[in-house]
């Protein structure tokens, strides 16, 4: 018996050392997480990332946030004009990770865009760059409906336009 066993006994160590490493990788991330303008998150995968969105809408009106990925779902969020609100989470092994939102407000219409994707949000040497805290002002402007705010003075917004799409 303990002869057949014997696969099963190395498939176990192989499963445990995976993990181990699974596990160390999440550290690391975290370690990185405390180290100012590391910028490097990009390369590791499980990277934290934090997004907020905040209210910037041109009438002063409340924004209306619906935002969701294929495991989480926020439920309809009301943002208070200059009011900031966000979601805290981990880019998945396979940097698949997407959040969608839906974005109305009075006079505002009603628009839809991915608050974060990790092609684009983490993706090393990207443009925009990667974020580890990804702020994101929303209806400052009809040309520039959505922005992304550098960390660092001095650098200007990315900005994109909505992805209503057909
Ligand atoms: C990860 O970092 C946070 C602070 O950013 C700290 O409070 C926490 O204890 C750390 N976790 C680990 C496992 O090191
Ligand atoms: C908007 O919020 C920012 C940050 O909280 C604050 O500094 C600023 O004074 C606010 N602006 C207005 C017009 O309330």
């Amino acid at each position: 018996m303990a002869f057949t066993d014997k696969p099963h006994l190395i498939l176990f160590f192989m499963m445990s050392s995976t993990l181990i490493l699974f596990v160390s990788v999440i550290d690391l991330s975290n370690a990185s997480a405390e180290t100012p303008s590391s910028g490097g998150d990009g390369f590791l995968p499980l990277a934290k990332k934090h997004v907020l969105i905040r209210n910037k809408v041109r009438n002063k009106q409340i924004l209306n946030v619906h935002c969701k990925s294929s495991e989480d779902d926020f439920g309809m969020v009301h943002i208070p004009w200059n009011g900031t609100w966000g979601f805290r989470f981990h880019v998945n092994f396979w940097k698949t990770t997407k959040y969608h939102c839906h974005f109305t407000w009075y006079k505002g219409g009603s628009h839809y865009f991915y608050i974060f994707k990790a092609s684009r949000d983490d993706k090393p040497f990207g443009d925009p760059p990667v974020c580890k805290e990804c702020i994101w002002d929303v209806g400052r402007s009809d040309e520039n409906p959505i922005c992304r705010i550098p960390h660092e003075m001095g650098y200007l917004p990315y900005c994109f336009k909505w992805e209503d799409g057909p």
